[in-house]
């Protein structure tokens, strides 16, 4: 049965019919020789909005965020990240990999890390030892719960890495959600942070599409890395003409989306069988726990396919439940009543692997 309502992932949205006219009627040309009107209006936009000397549109979040490693990072070198960062769990072994650089994983409230879990985590500057090189940190954190970074927690870590001799790179791919739950600017919010990695395949609805933002030095850098990446491209203005769309029609509505995520955990939280935190909802990511008793996260979400209802496993009794352009609140409120006739009805015996998509059983 096709999803009648998707929410496994903000990276489910469509183009809408506006964002299709722009990418139809943008002007392009060369990207890889710099000569793509739309993408090289794009870049200043971001550096502008982000108080940045320049920026570099890439094709993922994934890639974005491995320029930005590499620009800071050479091979044999750390980066100190949350336990549950994208850069380091799903991105393929991408430091490793591509820039020679070990992650070092701490624990943390929210996904955020904090002054007193970073004390004592610079190494030594020892033959024995890595350089520790960069402070990653992901706003809002994903897997961490959706959660969006306050302003004075990101000056603070941003400012005591930078005291620290440590480059700082944030994982934005949900920032514009950060920015509208918190209410800072971008400008204000990247005061203590060297390199940015947004998405605008995520929230901001666009097929494709990430940029790094930084010193232009960084910036010349992680145009290298791009390329050594596989990822210059073309007449990539179609796709830059989407983002520029997006920036400028998609970033306050995000709000809406806080607000039907507030309303799935509300009513996720008064089934029986399932448990939901709505005062933790700050953005559009609602993770909710299934009772072991009545089966497994995989189960559930099998069950809910089944009825047309798209939500993940993130692990045995975990689910993820995503908001953004393509589900209203009417969506929500249908999803609600599946959900609810779901579990009561039982769906231990769906077939759902045990574990959900990231973690081995
Ligand atoms: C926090 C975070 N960072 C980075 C990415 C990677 O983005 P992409 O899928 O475009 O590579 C994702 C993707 O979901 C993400 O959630």
């Amino acid at each position: 049965m096709p999803l009648l309502y998707d929410f496994r992932s903000d990276t489910q949205t469509r183009p809408t019919a506006g964002m299709r006219a722009a990418i139809a009627a943008a002007e392009v040309g060369d990207d890889m020789t710099g000569e793509d009107p739309t993408v090289n209006r794009l870049e200043e936009m971001i550096a502008e909005m982000f108080g940045k000397e320049a920026a570099v549109f890439a094709c993922s979040g994934t890639q974005s965020n491995q320029m930005g490693v590499r620009c800071h990072c050479l091979p044999g070198d750390e980066l100190l990240i949350h336990e549950t960062g994208h850069i380091a769990n799903f991105e393929a072994g991408g430091p490793a990999v591509l820039s020679g650089v070990s992650c070092r994983q701490l624990p943390g409230e929210k996904g955020f890390l904090t002054l007193e879990t970073l004390a004592g985590k610079i190494r030594a500057d020892n033959q024995h030892l890595c350089r520790t090189r960069l402070l990653c940190l992901e706003n809002t954190s994903n897997a961490g719960g959706g959660h969006a970074w306050p302003l004075e927690q990101l000056h603070e870590v941003g400012s005591w890495g930078h005291e620290q001799g440590l480059k700082v790179h944030v994982d934005g791919a949900r920032f514009f959600n950060a920015c509208v739950a918190q209410g800072y600017s971008p400008r204000e919010a990247c005061e203590h942070v060297d390199t940015i990695s947004i998405c605008f395949s995520k929230g901001l609805g666009c097929p494709m599409g990430s940029i790094l933002t930084g010193s232009a030095e960084d910036m010349a850098h992680a145009r290298r890395s791009r390329k050594l990446f596989g990822g210059a491209m073309r007449q990539a203005g179609m796709m830059a003409a989407a983002c520029v769309y997006a920036l400028e029609h998609h970033i306050d509505r995000l709000a809406e989306d806080h607000e039907n995520a507030r309303l799935l955990a509300e009513g996720i939280a008064e089934i029986d069988g399932l448990v939901a935190e709505p005062a933790a909802v700050e953005t559009n990511l609602v993770f909710f726990d299934v009772d072991p008793e009545l089966g497994n996260a995989g189960q559930l979400s099998a069950a809910l396919k089944e009825r047309g209802l798209g939500i993940n496993a993130m692990g045995s009794a975990r689910l993820r439940a995503c908001t953004h352009l393509d589900v209203s609140r009417e969506d929500v409120e249908a999803s609600l009543v599946i959900l609810r006739d779901t579990v009561a009805a039982g769906f231990r015996d769906m077939a759902g692997s045990l574990t959900g998509p990231y973690a081995r059983a």
